[in-house]
């Protein structure tokens, strides 16, 4: 049976540390505020958004609020942003994603100035990341990074497979492994023979968006395996991309879903807050 990765108790470890930072930030007269953009109404969305809000509390982190309507033209959204670039209490800003379909996502990434990029999804921050310079680094990949690290598994040397290669998780946790000193192969759709692929990893991360795709055959026994998916099953109740059950038995150590990844994104979000604001 695999060790299970708390991520929930190590996301609560590093808001613990990042409450201490505000505090220290405070006293310097420096707070720490992230401006928070979603558009439209969508249910998953808004409680994405509001447990950002709320870990911005338990941290010490103003958040202010922008919840505008679906019909929000492009150039209205563009506005605000420009807003926010300027203001100069703003430290970071996050606009929530997906987007309703009239606006460009990639016009809104860009339009965020790098040094408030908290995403890390502007295309500085992602260059940065690539050339091995100093920006925002996305939260989720981030956030993984951490969890590894947290938990003593070393990171330097070994086989470590991504599947997925989105711009959000996939290409940027490749990244963070290359710079780790890993051996990355990155897999995705078209991947010819995925099982020998994965069954290389001694790292797996999926990030393929199918429930319970990764079963304990595409495992080698005593790999670390690492589930960003969320999805809701059959039954309603949330699952990842990895089939927990048959893999549990098989890897050496495992995230959960609910409760591993999910949590550590937003501790890092919180990290990059404070980031933005120390800069
Ligand atoms: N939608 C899903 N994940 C994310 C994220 O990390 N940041 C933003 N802004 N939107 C998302």
């Amino acid at each position: 049976m695999a060790m299970l990765i708390d991520g929930k108790a190590i996301s609560a470890q590093i808001k613990e540390e990042l409450k201490k930072e505000t505090a220290l930030l405070a006293e310097e007269g420096r707070h720490v505020c992230l401006a928070v953009v979603q558009v439209g109404g969508d249910p998953a969305s808004s409680i994405y958004v509001g447990n950002k809000k709320k870990a911005c509390d338990q941290v010490g982190i103003e958040s202010l609020s922008y919840e505008l309507e679906e019909q929000t033209s492009e150039a209205e959204l563009l506005s605000l942003i420009d807003r926010l670039n300027r203001d100069d209490k703003v430290n970071g800003i996050l606009v929530q994603l997906p987007l309703p379909g009239h606006i460009n996502e990639d016009a809104v990434i860009r339009a965020i100035h790098p040094d408030k990029d908290v995403d890390g999804f502007h295309p500085e921050s992602v260059g940065r990341l690539c050339i091995g310079e100093k920006g925002f680094v996305p939260c989720t990949p981030a956030g993984i990074i951490q969890m590894l690290k947290r938990s003593g598994i070393e990171i330097e040397g070994k086989e470590c497979v991504v599947v997925g290669r989105s711009n959000i998780v996939g290409k940027p946790m490749a990244m963070l492994l290359l710079r780790e000193n890993g051996t990355v192969t990155v897999a995705h759709s078209r991947t010819k023979q995925l099982r020998e692929v994965t069954k290389r990893a001694d790292i797996l991360v999926a990030a393929v968006g199918k429930p319970k795709f990764i079963t304990a055959e595409y495992i080698k026994e005593g790999a670390v395996v690492v589930d960003v998916g969320i999805h809701r099953n059959e039954n309603n109740k949330l699952c990842g991309d990895v089939d927990f059950d048959g893999v549990k038995e098989k890897a050496a150590a495992i995230t959960p879903v609910p409760g591993g990844v999910g949590p550590m994104t937003i501790a890092m979000l919180m990290s990059n807050c404070v980031e933005a604001a120390r800069k």
